[in-house]
Parts: C-alpha cells; sequence; structure tokens
C-alpha cells in the first residue's frame, strides 16, 4: 500500500505492506534508527512511539494504522517544550547505562508529562511501568521525570 504520516512534523509517503509494523517503517523504510527493537511483543517498551501524542508500541501497530496520523519518533521529540526539557532532564541526571531502552522511556516520559505536567510517584509508575531497563536505571529514571516536571 502507499501509506501517507507525518513523522516529526514532515509529511512522508513510502510504499509498504499495510501489516508490516511501524517499527520496521520506521527503521527500514524511513532510517529512523532510533525507535529500537526489544522484545517484539508489546513488552518491553523499547520500540515506544507517539501516535497523535499517545505512547504507543511501534512493534505492535500495523503500518496501515497510521495513515494520516501524526508519529513521533526519539529523532523529533525535541522539536517540543516538553521533550526539551525530558531530554535535557536526562542529560542532566546522566540517565542512561547501555542506552537500549532510552528512546523508549523518553518517549513514555514525554507523553505522560504532556497529559500530567506535575505527576506523583503514582502516576509516573502507571505511565512508566511499561518500558523496561535491564540496567535498572529507574531511580534515574524518575529522577529525570521530577526534574523536567519542576
Ligand atoms: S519491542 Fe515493542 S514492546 Fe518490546
Ligand atoms: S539503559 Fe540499558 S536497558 Fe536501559
Amino acid at each position: 500500500m502507499k501509506l501517507g504520516f507525518s513523522v516529526n512534523g514532515q509529511t512522508r509517503t513510502v510504499e509498504t505492506d499495510g501489516d508490516k509494523p511501524l517499527l520496521w517503517v520506521l527503521r527500514e523504510d524511513l532510517g529512523l534508527p532510533g525507535t529500537k527493537f526489544g522484545c517484539g511483543a508489546g513488552l518491553c517498551g523499547a520500540c515506544t512511539v507517539h501516535v497523535d501524542g499517545v505512547a504507543t508500541r511501534s512493534c505492535q501497530t500495523a503500518a496501515s494504522d497510521v495513515a494520516g496520523r501524526e508519529v513521533t519518533t526519539i529523532e523529533g521529540v525535541a522539536n517540543g517544550p516538553v521533550g526539551q526539557r525530558v531530554q535535557g532532564a536526562w542529560i542532566a541526571a546522566d540517565v542512561p547505562q547501555c542506552g537500549y531502552c532510552q528512546a523508549g522511556q523518553i518517549m513514555s516520559a514525554v507523553a505522560l508529562l504532556t497529559e500530567t505536567p506535575r505527576p506523583d510517584d503514582d502516576a509516573i509508575d502507571a505511565a512508566m511501568s511499561g518500558n523496561l531497563c535491564r540496567c535498572a536505571t529507574y531511580v534515574r529514571i524518575r529522577a529525570a521525570i521530577k526534574a523536567a516536571a519542576a
């Protein structure tokens, strides 16, 4: 199918299988490798992007489902003020260890703070519980979210 959608504020058109996961459309067809493949089963959050502003597992989203919609990836997240604040807080708190999960973590954090500018611990837990980190950077992630919210 011919798929047209917005990616990081730019209209993009690709010829692709409508059943192909959005993750692979982004990485293979659009050359945006920041969105990571972890489990491929909706369980780890490494592949998180925003679809119309909502944190979405791109490994579980068919290309055809984003036709005409707005997708934001880690490459474009700092185009907005919340994304800039979160990115700055991540750097200041030196959050990443290996870094593999961090694009997904940031995308979930930005979606949270856009919806809930001053989240309490329960709201942070609820928003971030689907994003796993094998390096256990959870304490720094929480601190960075609180710093970005302050
Ligand atoms: S790669 Fe999509 S949730 Fe793990
Ligand atoms: S920083 Fe290594 S998996 Fe999260």
